[in-house]
């Protein structure tokens, strides 16, 4: 997992819970790289589950929560570290249809070896998308977060429901239909 995502969780983890509660999650010996990330590295994913992990623990908030909290959290680190991934978008929806084609495309350029999600478009109307969430990593829950504030950039907001295709989380159907 890239040292971008780590940076983010623990200034997330900083501002929102302080930085007791920082130091308490990766002060515990578990990781090895001892909650030092670069933007540019490349970390192990279990990394990133201990420190979630502590986190639930530390604040009594479930893991998958967390994960959503940090999704809605990301969007705007991604989207300021990387103005030109999405800067030719101009609808929420236009956004969400090229995650698969552009956005993570564009992402592979940046970070070789990224590993991202896949997104299948089922259906695409003017004022909703299906898609389906597919990766080992079972972030759908980040996926949800993001999608939220993709919305919040252009200024609107959706109504966002998912189905666990498998029950693990590795493949989940997203229904996004915007309000207004
Ligand atoms: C990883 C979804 C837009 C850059 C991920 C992951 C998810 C995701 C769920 C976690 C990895 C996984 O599940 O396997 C989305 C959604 C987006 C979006 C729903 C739009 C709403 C973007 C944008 C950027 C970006 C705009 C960059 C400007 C990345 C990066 C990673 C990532 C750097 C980490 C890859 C790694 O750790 O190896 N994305 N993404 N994403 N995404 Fe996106």
């Amino acid at each position: 997992m890239k040292g971008i995502v780590f940076t983010e969780f623990l200034e997330m983890v900083e501002s929102k819970f302080g930085l007791e509660t920082l130091d308490n999650i990766i002060e515990n010996g578990q990781l090895p790289s001892e909650g030092i990330y670069t933007s540019v590295g490349t970390y192990d994913f279990n990394e990133m589950v201990t420190l979630i992990t502590n986190l639930s623990e530390e604040t009594n908030i479930p893991v998958g929560d967390l994960i959503y909290a940090f999704g809605l959290y990301l969007f705007a680190g991604l989207a300021n570290s990387h103005p030109e991934v999405i800067k030719n978008y101009n609808t929420p929806l236009g956004l969400l249809y090229c995650i698969e084609d552009h956005i993570h495309v564009h992402v592979k350029k940046l970070y070789p070896d990224a590993e991202l999600p896949s997104f299948k478009v089922l259906d695409k109307t003017d004022t909703s998308i299906s898609m389906v969430y597919s990766s080992s990593r079972g972030l759908y829950r980040l996926a949800h977060g993001l999608i939220e504030k993709a919305f919040e950039h252009f200024g609107g907001t959706a109504t966002i429901t998912y189905d666990l295709l498998k029950e693990d989380g590795t493949e989940v159907k997203f229904d996004i239909v915007q309000n207004g």
